[in-house]
């Protein structure tokens, strides 16, 4: 049994990015891992001041989410980044979540990684974020386990029927 934890960055529940999480949900839970999904728009995370307080003592000034979130990252075997592609890039709320990886950065390698990334955009257009994130991730010391891009979609549910949902129960279960 593995801890797995989602981490969806859209804003949109039961948007397309969400919706492949829970069929990635499905499949873990199937066999019969443990799994957790935390939606950053929930929660209450500021943007890195870049203080360098935490280079001296390991903890952000700011008093948010932010530690938690770090702790159940540090916890998980396996971790899914999901994000929407906006404007060719992970979406802002993602990016700046990174940035508050800084306090742990050390500490956040290990993990088995994968990405679920949408966009109404076919592949080529979302791969960006796919390098970006496999980038940043590998940089960490994380194994990048897989990518799922829900391709060609745009409105809340377009990717119901589309290949990205057995690809995203498959990656799930296969864990
Ligand atoms: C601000 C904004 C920028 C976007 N930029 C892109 C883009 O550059 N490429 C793309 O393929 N889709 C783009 N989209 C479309 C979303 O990626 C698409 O609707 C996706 O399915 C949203 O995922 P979600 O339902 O999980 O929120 C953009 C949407 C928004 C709101």
């Amino acid at each position: 049994m593995k801890n797995v934890l989602i981490i969806s960055a859209s804003p949109r529940k039961q948007g397309n990015s969400d919706i492949l999480c829970h069929r990635f949900m499905q499949g873990a839970k199937e066999s019969g891992h443990n799994v957790e999904q935390i939606y950053l728009y929930d929660k209450k995370i500021g943007f890195c001041r870049a203080c360098y307080a935490c280079f001296k003592s390991g903890e952000c000034i700011l008093r948010d989410d932010m530690s938690d979130i770090l702790e159940k990252m540090q916890a998980a075997d396996v971790i899914v980044i999901s994000t929407p592609t906006y404007f060719m890039t992970m979406n802002g709320m993602l990016k700046n979540t990174i940035d508050r990886f800084l306090p742990k950065w050390k500490d956040l390698g290990g993990h088995d990684v994968y990405f679920i990334i949408t966009g109404h955009d076919e592949k080529a257009g979302l791969s960006l974020v796919g390098e970006e994130l496999t980038k940043i991730f590998r940089e960490l010391g994380n194994e990048i386990a897989g990518i799922i891009y829900g391709e060609g979609v745009w409105q809340k549910g377009e990717v119901e029927g589309t290949k990205a949902m057995d690809e995203a129960y498959i990656a799930g279960k296969s864990i």
